[in-house]
């Protein structure tokens, strides 16, 4: 069965019956006995792209909080994502916050979690990495600090180190609203210090990008952006969940914890441009927040991004929507004269448009 396609359609009465979190459970234990099967994500030429030494086939990736524990990269890179984001992982195995965590706002075609980065630490995670490494594919990993850490940095520059020999990039998770305080690793200061200790050890081949969250003001903004410029970090990630809570129809929306899907959209997407704008696009940005067809991947490219991500999506389209979006963004390529994706990147923003 292959479960991109006619498997997520059977499957999907089915997992939206049970608790979120369970569904999750079922769908990593389906895809790990090999029942996603594989996505032929058709090949386009148009929509690679080089970027801080990597070549993507092409520019919509898996998110990660999805597998946060490295059960099934090689599953979700089959399902034609470009690349794919383990974690978030901390040094040492945490088992989150207390259930119910996660819980899908189906008329709001959202999500809300306050997981608390559950995972099975940086041990466990680098050996299932370490088994796959010569599987190939961009796989990225995504690094946090443990809830009861004394020294956050000293988690960041370990888990840097820890998985540098089996990371295509590492992402540096400063913007997660469930671990009490973490965010404030954003403020200029504190990040300053961050990036000194993590650049001061990472190997001159490991790409290091940073992920922010979505509601920064504008002067905070400013300050990652001037914290990030002359090479301190590869990229940044725009943006992770928002603890804002834009006008919401289910009755979920009560939830403590981080929104994300359709209603993150707009507020992300603004943070990307404003951030290409102030950088003059001098820092590549992937773009992640509501994307969940062609459309919304565009509108994410033309404001500034390089590449995309995404997670809630799937949980209401299932996988084919990567092969989908493919073919979508090929056309918008055609459609706009454009020869190749890098050549739309932000030209929303740029004075003359096309
Ligand atoms: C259940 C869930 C768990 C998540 N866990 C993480 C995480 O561990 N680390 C992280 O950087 N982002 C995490 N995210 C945020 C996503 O990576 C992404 O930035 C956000 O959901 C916006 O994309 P989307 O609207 O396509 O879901 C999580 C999101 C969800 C829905």
């Amino acid at each position: 069965m292959n479960f991109s396609r006619l498997g997520f359609a059977l499957a999907k009465p089915f997992l939206h019956q049970l608790d979120a979190e369970q569904a999750h459970k079922f769908t990593i234990a389906a895809l790990k006995t090999g029942l996603g099967g594989r996505d032929s994500a058709a090949n386009y030429p148009s929509l690679q792209s080089q970027l801080f030494g990597l070549t993507f086939p092409n520019p919509v990736g898996l998110a990660p909080g999805f597998d946060k524990n490295a059960e099934v990269p090689d599953a979700m890179l089959a399902q034609g994502f470009g690349f794919v984001e383990m974690g978030t992982v901390t040094p040492r195995p945490q088992a989150g916050n207390a259930k119910p965590r996660l819980f899908r706002l189906a008329d709001d075609q959202a999500v809300i979690n306050r997981m608390g980065f559950n995972n099975d630490g940086c041990d466990v995670v680098f050996k299932r990495l370490e088994a796959r490494r010569k599987h190939g594919g961009i796989v990225g990993v995504n690094i946090g600090a443990n809830k009861d850490s004394e020294d956050r940095i000293a988690d960041y520059v370990l888990g840097l180190q820890k998985f540098a020999s089996v990371a295509s990039y590492i992402t540096v998770n400063i913007s997660s609203p469930n671990t009490p305080g973490l965010r404030n690793l954003q403020a200029r200061d504190d990040l300053q210090r961050l990036l000194d200790q993590l650049n001061a050890k990472r190997p001159a081949h490991l790409p290091m990008l940073l992920k922010i969250a979505p509601d920064l003001s504008v002067d905070e903004l400013q300050d990652v952006a001037e914290c990030c410029a002359g090479g301190a970090v590869s990229a940044v990630i725009i943006s992770n969940t928002t603890i804002s809570r834009p006008p919401l129809k289910s009755i979920e929306a009560k939830e403590t914890g981080g929104l994300s899907g359709k209603p993150l959209f707009e507020l992300s997407t603004q943070q990307l441009s404003l951030f290409y704008q102030m950088t003059g696009g001098a820092i590549p940005v992937i773009g992640a927040g509501g994307v969940a067809d062609a459309e919304t991947a565009w509108a994410k490219i033309i404001a500034g991004a390089s590449l995309v991500q995404l997670y809630s999506a799937l949980v209401y389209k299932g996988p084919a929507l990567v092969a989908e979006i493919c073919a979508g963004l090929s056309q918008k390529l055609v459609q706009h004269n454009f020869l190749r994706l890098q050549d739309a990147v932000g030209y929303q923003n740029t004075k003359s448009g096309k």
